[in-house]
């Protein structure tokens, strides 16, 4: 785990560049089977770690291609017989692409009449020969149960694609594009400045590793980042951990803070930051354990003194979700090692659900 953790500034730079060319500043993918202009909406089906990569590309597709998406969980997704108009773009996001509910709502969308479209890291795969359209990711392979680097490789695809549809569609300009194209080219690096983090995480992971209970908050792309963060420390240390969307606190979770709940806020200084510093305020009023991911500025305006400050360089906001997934890994992975549980195969877990 610790290797594919580490390759994530390689990898990523691997998956862009597929996908992006940074001297036109514009985002590629040859020989689509279907127009991005036409398309009404997207759906996008994955499960565990592939279906919280789908659910930050809604937020791009929404923003960046005014393109609504649906997503649901696989397992869910595949008994729902959900309504499809002919024509429409289904998407499934996997790392082995051979998850059993994966397969089953790809080949539901395939008898509804869907372009099938797979962000997959093995290209030989079931879900990958099954699809119209393959977009690889280029993690190499992943060993660990625990999925880090196939993670932030289909977060680099899925941007990628949501900003060639955002300039198909006529929603960002030439200008837009290159921005964009610009900004994810800074991510290797900035990931790689996110490692750097490691030897303080080592340290406060010790006091982690004693919680029972650990809680995780974001807004935004950092909302699915959250639940990852949970899903990630759940799976390699057994410490039970719920992931909520910040502004979600008031609605129950705030009833569980207590000076013994470590809250872990992924927030960096961007358009909502203000928001997510008022949850931070009433975690920090109940006497709740702040670990703070963000940058400087995030720090300064905080208006809190968290109980363990993590500090990543500032960035565009549309690499965050790629560049913050880094802390979030090690802070799960020193926890476990703290814990000593077998981070690379962990109890009761397959790398593959291929059942259901
Ligand atoms: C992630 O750490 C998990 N082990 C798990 O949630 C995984 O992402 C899920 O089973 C989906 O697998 P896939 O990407 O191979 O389809």
């Amino acid at each position: 785990m610790a290797k594919e953790i580490h390759e994530q500034p390689e990898v990523i730079g691997h998956t862009l560049a597929n996908y992006l060319d940074f001297s036109a500043g514009t985002a590629r993918a040859r020989d689509l089977p279907f127009d991005w202009k036409t398309l009404r909406r997207v759906v996008i089906t994955a499960c565990g770690t592939a279906y919280y990569a789908g659910l930050t590309a809604k937020y791009w597709f929404e923003r960046f291609a005014r393109l609504p998406v649906d997503i649901d969980v696989a397992s869910e997704f595949r008994y729902r017989e959900m309504p499809m108009e002919p024509g429409g773009l289904a998407l499934f996001v996997s790392q082995s692409g051979e998850t059993a509910d994966t397969l089953a709502s790809l080949r539901y969308c395939r008898a509804q009449g869907q372009h099938i479209g797979a962000v997959v890291n093995v290209p030989t795969s079931t879900i990958a020969r099954e699809s119209d359209v393959v977009f690889p990711t280029l993690a190499g392979p992943e060993i660990g149960v625990a999925s880090t680097k196939a993670f932030t490789c289909q977060l680099s695809t899925l941007c990628a694609l949501a900003i060639m549809a955002g300039r198909a569609r006529g929603f960002l300009s030439a200008e837009d594009e290159a921005k964009l194209v610009a900004a994810l080219g800074e991510a290797p690096r900035m990931m790689a400045a996110a490692l750097r983090t490691e030897p303080q995480i080592e340290k406060l992971a010790k006091n982690l590793s004693k919680a029972s209970d650990v809680l995780y908050l974001g807004r935004g792309t950092s909302y699915p980042l959250a639940l990852e963060g949970a899903l990630k420390l759940k799976e390699i240390s057994y410490i039970h951990a719920e992931g909520y969307a910040a502004g979600e606190l008031k609605h129950g979770p705030i009833a569980l803070i207590d000076e013994n709940m470590p809250v872990v806020v992924i927030a960096p200084y961007d358009r909502i930051f203000e928001k997510t510093v008022s949850n931070m305020q009433e975690v920090a009023a109940r006497g709740g354990r702040i670990i703070l991911i963000s940058d400087q500025k995030g720090h300064e305006e905080a208006g809190i003194t968290p109980h363990e400050a993590i500090i990543l360089p500032e960035m565009p906001s549309t690499i965050t979700p790629l560049v913050y997934s880094v802390p979030v890994q090690l802070l799960a992975y020193h926890t476990a090692l703290h814990i000593g549980t077998d981070v690379d195969q962990p109890r009761n877990l397959a790398k593959s659900v291929t059942v259901e």
